[in-house]
């Protein structure tokens, strides 16, 4: 089966098509980059220019073979079987020539409707599912857009964004979704159409997220919208406040180096949004419970994927040692096939960067039909997770283009921080003298990881020296072994450099066995209560070759003489700490990626919205 995670992009009005939509792929290349195609009409006919390989090849075979015309569409693609090629790739059409469409999604019925289309005379040039659909508009069109895709939408079965060019009408574009993101908006040059809000920023501000089954036709004047039966209704704009910077790389070699250093600013304004720092008190009004209902919380089940499962790691301790409730997490994809039955009093809290992972919205709509209250916490206003969930908290990031996840993870993490305080100032389990304590110190964590910041230097030439570690070993307990498990992550997939990470204490049950001669293992010790146990389990891989890096904070023993190397975070609260000790685990990943000529703000295999399970 060929699934997709891709980029879209569409444009129509007075200016050239194709300098627009190779700007916007750029923007969404971090979607999938196997592939990259444009059809764009050119006055007498649509003229398509596709190629295997990063947007940088068919940007070559553009300055070779230019288009021209101001009505066109594009696609950045991203497969995971099947493979990338240039019949693959999109746009693609169909057998009578009608028409052309991208695709992001995937038709789960694809087989099934090929047969039939193969039957009806439909002649097949490429092995993908998103070619069944041009063939099927292509076989129901009689020269009604709405009408043919009202119609393709009965038979098609999965998820889609679709972006459409009709040969017999080609000032206009057609787009339509189901379970996958897609935005559109109108600028004074003209109307856009992209899979995320970036790739459209340079052009307008005001978007409107395309909602289940709903239809928009762009033309250079405007944009009208249609429901599922093809019956017109009205839809609003969102205003976008972000800086358009922020999606630019600016000075910055790399998209995630530039994250990176945005993580204190990013860390301020989420807080901001919670807290006034000037009465050190937190703002009641911005969390979901209040005094009528915190008390009839009987547990919180968290949910994500990846790097916002990281965080959720650091929620489960919050909620447990804060607010005393009961908390569990779950990685999304398995809990939503786990026949998990939600009890009485249960709140699911979904957590996204992009609001558009397929697992995680699978696991917010099961908790819906049971009845469960939904929270969600979220970086993209009006993706699928922030309309979909009840309540919303969000996180301000900013646009994050890397794929490897940083400063979303430290938001996250404190919004999570934060709720628990607040459950737990209800709840009588946090005091005001212990709440004012940690606005306090959380107001002192931008400084602070500023100072991570500029120090970088040790971290970068840390990273020079060790980079062609074959394995690295990351240890920790409490929380310090939430923090592993994202330090490991962030530091296979940039540098694809095998690592683990384990509760420390879990060594000694099978994985010490594979510490030899020069293994590098990082030991994660901030927690006071736990550091002489964490220190003692880096003193036995030590005395079995191992190398050993420590990163600690204030006075945790005598590390020095244990280890090859100790990096020392400011002084905060053990519960604040996870803000602090994640900068230079994602400095580690970060430079030993560059020292190994990795691709970095996309690493191989990987696209930063897993918008298929
Ligand atoms: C990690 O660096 C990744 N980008 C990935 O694990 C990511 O956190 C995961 O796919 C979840 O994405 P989301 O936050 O957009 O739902």
């Amino acid at each position: 089966m060929v699934i997709y995670m891709c980029g879209i992009v569409g444009y129509t009005g007075s200016n050239e098509a194709a300098p627009i939509l190779l700007d916007g792929l750029e923007t969404l290349a971090y979607r999938g980059y196997d592939s990259a195609g444009i059809a764009v009409f050119d006055g007498s006919e649509i003229v398509m220019r596709k190629e295997k390989g990063q947007l940088s090849v068919l940007e070559e075979l553009l300055a070779k073979e230019p288009v021209t015309g101001s009505c066109g569409i594009g696609h950045t693609r991203w497969a995971t079987h099947g493979e990338p090629s240039y019949i693959n790739s999109h746009p693609h059409g169909d057998s009578k020539k009608q028409l052309v469409l991208v695709h992001n999604g995937i038709i789960e019925n694809y087989v099934k409707l090929k047969r039939m289309l193969i039957e009806k005379g439909c002649v097949f040039v490429s092995d993908t599912d998103t070619e069944v659909v041009a063939q099927l508009l292509g076989d129901i069109y009689d020269g009604d857009p709405i009408a043919a895709i009202v119609r393709a939408m009965q038979f098609i079965e999965g998820s889609f964004a679709l972006a459409i060019l009709f040969r017999d009408d080609p000032e206009r574009l057609y787009c339509v979704a189901k379970d996958s993101p897609m935005v559109v908006g109108f600028g004074k040059d003209g109307a856009h159409i992209a899979s995320d809000i970036p790739a459209m920023l340079a052009y307008t501000r005001d978007v409107t997220f395309m909602g289940e089954k709903q239809i928009a036709v762009l033309s250079p004047d405007g944009i009208a919208f249609y429901d599922k039966h093809g019956m017109p209704i009205d839809k609003g704009s969102t205003h976008i406040t972000w800086d358009l910077d922020a999606a630019k790389k600016g000075s910055y070699e790399h998209f995630m180096m530039k994250e990176i250093c945005e993580e204190p600013v990013a860390f301020r304004k989420t807080a901001d949004q919670y807290v006034s720092f000037r009465n050190r008190r937190l703002k009641a009004d911005s969390f979901p419970w209040g005094e009528s209902d915190a008390h009839d919380l009987k547990r919180i089940r968290i949910i994500g994927c990846g790097t916002a499962y990281h965080a959720g790691m650091l929620g489960k301790r919050y909620f447990s040692e804060l607010a005393k409730i009961p908390a569990e997490i779950e990685i999304a994809s398995e809990f939503r096939y786990s026949g998990y039955t939600f009890e009485e009093g249960e709140a699911l809290i979904v957590i996204s960067q992009s609001g558009e992972t397929a697992d995680t919205i699978a696991a917010l709509r099961m908790a819906k039909e049971a009845g469960v209250r939904t929270i969600a916490v979220c970086n993209v206003v009006g993706s699928t997770i922030a309309r979909e969930a009840d309540e919303v908290l969000f996180t301000y990031a900013g646009p994050e283009i890397a794929v490897a996840a940083t400063k979303s993870y430290l938001t996250q993490a404190v919004v999570l921080f934060l709720t628990a305080m607040r459950l737990g100032e209800i709840r009588g389990t946090v005091s005001a003298e212990r709440a004012a304590e940690l606005i306090d110190k959380l107001s002192d964590i931008p400084d602070r990881m500023q100072k991570l910041l500029d120090d970088r230097g040790e971290i970068q030439f840390f990273a020079s020296r060790e980079f062609n570690a074959k394995h690295v070993f990351f240890i920790g307990r409490g929380i310090d072994s939430a923090l592993s498990m994202e330090a490991a992550l962030k530091l296979k997939e940039v540098s694809y450099i095998h690592s683990e990470a384990y509760p420390a204490g879990e060594l000694k049950h099978g994985t010490i066995a594979l510490i030899e001669e020069g293994v590098l293992v990082v030991g994660i010790i901030t927690q006071h209560a736990l550091a002489a146990k964490t220190a003692s389990n880096l003193e036995e891989v030590r005395v079995r070759g191992a190398k050993v890096l420590a990163l600690t904070n204030g006075n945790q023993g005598d590390l020095e003489s244990h280890c090859s190397k100790v990096w020392h975070l400011p002084e905060t609260d053990d519960l604040l700490v996870p803000f602090l000790a994640i900068i230079p685990m994602q400095l580690f990943a970060y430079y030993m990626a560059v020292q190994k000529g990795c691709s970095v703000d996309k690493p191989r295999n990987l696209a930063k919205s897993v918008t298929v399970e």
